[in-house]
């Protein structure tokens, strides 16, 4: 097995108010397994995610992923846990728009120690493997937004991870490129890859080879039952833990404090980053890594800094975000940081500093942590 959640409740806490989001979700993923998670918009489906790529944590249920119950672990280990088990992709690519397609595809590798040399040619080869030999030193804006994708896709198995989670992969893209990423997805599948994915789109959901549907936080039949007799429709605040209010110092209240879901504009054209407090900086990247590459190193006390609202890089026009509003500039806010995109975007943040430290140190392909001297040319 895979993974298993059992009874799963996510309520997020904004001030007084709490926000049950998952009402318990009982779930067994297979090895080799290729799942779509479908739903309205607001059902919770990133919120699982989030929760199966231990990128948040439940308000209480279980999680044990190979066997491994995450709930148990530290942040640290969740961060390893992501760097080398899992592999993420994104609607909107999170490609970092100053690096090439290559760069871009090492970077895990860098978190993950291995030398530049070796980042390179592993890159290279996961970028011929999504058809991309030919692009290797594009940079996102110089390349189709199924392009990128397959960039982010890439990037996500550059670590070989067990399973991959996507979260409406071909949200962003045309018809074409959207086939092409299933056609990449399936197969890595066939090589044994676990498929978590999520999507509005039936076509792209009949891709895989299972699909449940998510609805107002439970998970429900095609008839829109709920699955789980336990569960709770309406999504009440969860049963266990009474009031669980931040507990005592741990990742869940870093986790999941800052972040506050205003109206909901995933697909939107870029943000400008706000400048963070004291740090004077010329405008970063506007694109963000994903969390799946984060190493173990964004500590959870820059999770808690300020975050930065880093928006993914829009090459194209998005398709299929036609009837979102433009996106309210945010104001900057020193004292109150904006409140963000999940946990998510927080580690993304911290990432960015970590990537602008690279960059500070003039080679952003240069050496990872420990790496000799000798390798770097
Ligand atoms: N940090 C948060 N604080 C408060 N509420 C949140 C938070 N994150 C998500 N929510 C709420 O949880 C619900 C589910 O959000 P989620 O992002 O999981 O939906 P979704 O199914 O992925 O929707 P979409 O298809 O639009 O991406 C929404 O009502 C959202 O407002
Ligand atoms: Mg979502």
């Amino acid at each position: 097995m895979m993974l298993e959640l059992r009874d799963i409740y996510k309520t997020y806490t904004q001030g007084k108010l709490e926000v049950p989001v998952l009402g318990g979700i009982s779930l067994t993923v297979e090895e080799g397994e290729y799942l779509a998670i479908m739903g309205p918009s607001g059902s919770g489906k990133t919120t699982l995610m989030n929760i199966i790529g231990c990128l948040d944590s439940a308000t209480s249920g279980e999680y044990i992923l190979e066997g491994e119950d995450i709930a148990g672990v530290s942040e640290k280990r969740m961060s390893e846990v992501r760097l080398h088990s899992i592999g993420f992709v994104f609607q909107s690519f999170y490609l970092l728009s100053r690096q090439s397609a290559l760069e871009n595809v090492a970077l895990p590798l860098l978190y993950s120690g291995v030398r530049r040399r070796e980042r390179q040619a592993i890159a290279r080869r996961a970028l011929e493997r999504v058809g991309l030999g030919d692009r290797t030193d594009f940079k996102p804006t110089q390349l189709s937004g199924g392009q990128c994708q397959r960039v982010a896709i890439a990037r996500a198995i550059v670590n070989s991870p067990k399973i991959l989670l996507a979260d409406e992969p071909t949200g962003a893209l045309d018809t074409r490129s959207g086939e092409q990423i299933m056609e990449i997805f399936q197969s890595l599948n066939d090589e044994g890859v676990t498929i978590v994915m999520i999507t509005h789109e039936p076509e792209i959901a009949a891709h895989a080879k299972r699909t449940l549907h998510i609805r107002d936080g439970l998970l429900v039949n095609s008839a829109g039952k709920p699955l789980n007799p336990n569960a709770r429709p309406g999504v009440p605040a969860a049963p266990a833990p009474p009031a669980k209010e931040p507990a005592p110092a741990d990742r869940t209240a870093e986790i999941t404090a800052p972040r506050i879901k205003a109206p909901k504009l995933p697909k939107l054209p870029k943000l400008p980053k706000l400048p963070k407090p004291g740090k004077p900086k010329a405008p970063e990247e506007e694109a963000a890594l994903p969390q799946a590459q984060q190493s173990a190193a964004p500590a959870p006390a820059a999770a808690q800094e300020a975050p930065v609202i880093s928006e993914p890089v829009r090459p194209k026009a998005p398709v299929g975000s036609q009837h979102e509003p433009p996106r309210p500039k945010e104001p900057a806010e020193p004292q109150a940081p904006p409140r963000e995109e999940i946990s998510g975007q927080t580690i993304i943040a911290a990432l960015e500093r970590q990537l602008q430290e690279l960059n500070n140190k003039q080679d952003p392909s240069g050496p990872a942590e420990g790496e000799g001297p000798a390798d770097e040319k």
